[in-house]
């Protein structure tokens, strides 16, 4: 086997989605742990308390070196070479988040197994459904009292409209677990030492169901709920059918523990050996096959300033075929420009490092010189061809922006479009305004922190930003009539985004419902048509 291929198909690049405080960074953490990334769990731990303790941007900055390590962690474990992808949550959620997933070849969906599907959760995984690619489920903190898992199961066909199919089962009554059953194996697996944080990795006892000594320990009416339970599960559970967890329809739900390491190990090893290689990926000129030998890769994420002694800014790639090695040239295609990839750098656990080569599936940081834009192709030269645009995402908060001093109006309009080329924040333009302003939509709040400072430290613009009122954005789609006489849009404001299509910015899901009654000619889009 050529070597392009073989290292394509140990790489296995995924993100981890879930709600905060649901165990992401513990998982991921404990997952380096078993890759032997880090010696001792607690690092990725200590680095996020510091990058979470303030929500203030300058702050935040400050901590740029740190977060950025975060975007993509890689190691290595039997055999398989592991991408991770972070994708931010709390008090940074942001589009960056949802394009982080447009990078992936899977996911890992974590749920805290007291809470159930969470709103974030909910709204990266409709991001990974809209792919199809491959969601599998974690349900963390079965160490302490949780929902009964077949209400789980449930749960997660109601809100998120995908079959659930348990690889594992938790033993216990009542929420109280104490371990976990594996249904391919058919074997039980108990806590030990539950309450050590572990720190390192932990054994853990495994048999037969049916042997006594479980029966014994478990007690009779655990191991009779047990075998009823997995008796259900048996005759009328979905089969386990591979074709559609690969298209996105089945997602294999595991239970364990991150905090104590329970499950974690067996998880990952399984979840590897399911989870896909790095899969061709559509472009303008028909499939791109990651074994093919021309190099080609696409921009997913821009940071900026992350290190504000050289104002740099790193585009992240996702590499889609071929063998990058470093000083390679290419054909950046949206500006028709050959370029050198001077400076590579790949983000092991802890710190960055400049590579000489990668595969498909790895990302890597670029030094940008100001002409990555989001979504941009870069392709052997002599070729031109582009990968699929990048979709839009829902906005959910919204703003007016203008320019403090009015003598600034044209830096204010170089940065706002630099800026929104970047995927900062999305623009909207209110055709009749008489100032110059304009309404921006972002998915997460911090994003207008980051354009205000960003127009006032790059682009030297004080902005006035006032707050809308509005949390719903959808495209409209009619005749042109239908759309200027719109009816019962009092309270909502008609405005076009960057390619002049027509948006309406409602308060909230009620008025939008009331809106879409009264105009039946109108189709009300969550994103636009041809995205
Ligand atoms: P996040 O990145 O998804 O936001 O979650 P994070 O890993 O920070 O975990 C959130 C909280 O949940 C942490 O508690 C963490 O210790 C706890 N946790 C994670 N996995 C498990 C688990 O399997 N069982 C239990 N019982 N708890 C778990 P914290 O109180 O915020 O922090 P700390 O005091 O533990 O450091």
């Amino acid at each position: 086997m050529n070597e392009l291929i073989e290292e394509t198909r140990k790489r296995r690049t995924y993100a981890i989605i879930s709600h905060p405080d649901a165990g992401k960074t513990t998982l991921t953490e404990k997952l380096l742990l078993y890759g032997g990334a880090i010696r001792l769990a607690g690092s990725v731990k200590a680095r996020k308390a510091q990058k979470h303790a303030v929500s203030d941007w300058m702050e935040i900055e400050k901590q740029r070196g740190i977060s950025v390590t975060s975007s993509v962690l890689q190691f290595d474990y039997n055999g398989y070479r592991i991408n991770i992808l972070d994708t931010p949550g709390h008090q940074d959620f942001s589009e960056d988040t949802y394009r982080t997933l447009m990078a992936a070849d899977s996911a890992v969906m974590l749920i805290d197994v007291a809470k159930g599907v969470e709103e974030q959760t909910k709204k990266l995984f409709y991001v990974c459904k809209q792919r199809g690619i491959p969601v599998f489920t974690f349900v963390n903190k079965l160490d302490r009292y949780g929902k009964n898992p077949f209400e789980l199961m449930e749960e997660i066909e109601n809100v998120l409209g995908i079959r659930a199919y348990p690889m594992n089962w938790p033993v216990g009554v009542d929420g109280d677990y104490q371990g976990v059953y594996n249904r391919k194996l058919a074997r039980i697996e108990l806590f030990e030492g539950k309450g050590n944080h572990g720190s390192t990795a932990m054994a853990s006892k495994a048999g037969d169901v049916h042997d006594p000594e479980f029966k014994a320990l478990l007690g009779e009416s655990i191991h009779n709920a047990l075998c009823e339970d997995i008796e259900l599960l048996d005759m009328a559970g979905d089969q386990f059918d591979f074709a559609k967890v690969k298209s996105g329809e089945l997602t294999p739900m595991f239970f364990g523990s991150a905090m104590t390491n329970f499950g974690v190990q067996s998880f990952l090893e399984e979840f590897l050996q399911l989870a896909p290689e790095p899969a061709p990926r559509l472009s303008s000129q028909g499939e791109i096959k990651p074994d093919g030998e021309e190099f080609s890769a696409f921009v997913f994420k821009i940071q900026a300033n992350m290190n504000p002694a050289h104002r740099d800014r790193l585009a992240f790639i996702r590499i889609c075929s071929g063998k990058f090695t470093r000083g390679m040239e290419v054909l950046h295609v949206q500006s028709g420009k050959p370029i050198k990839l001077a400076q590579p750098q790949q983000f092991l656990a802890q710190e960055r490092a400049i590579i000489e080569e990668a595969y498909p599936g790895d990302i890597i940081g670029l030094f940008d010189p100001g002409v990555f834009g989001i979504g941009d192709t870069l392709c052997p030269l002599g070729r031109d061809f582009t990968f699929q645009d990048f979709p839009v995402f829902p906005p959910e908060q919204f703003a007016r922006v203008q320019a403090k001093d009015t003598m600034k109006r044209k830096q204010f309009v170089k940065g706002m479009t630099q800026l929104t080329q970047e995927g900062a924040v999305q623009v909207f333009r209110q055709p009749d305004s008489a100032v110059e302003s304009f309404v921006i939509g972002t998915v997460g709040s911090l994003q207008f922190e980051v354009l205000e400072y960003r127009l006032k430290n790059e682009y030297g613009v004080t902005i006035i930003m006032d707050r809308l009122p509005f949390g719903v954005a959808r495209w409209l789609a009619g005749s042109e009539a239908d759309i200027k006489a719109i009816k019962s849009m009092d309270s909502g404001l008609l405005v076009q985004d960057i390619k002049d299509r027509p948006v309406a910015l409602i308060n909230n899901e009620w008025s939008l419902n009331w809106i879409v009654e009264r105009n039946p000619n109108i189709r009300f889009l969550t994103v636009p048509e041809d995205s």
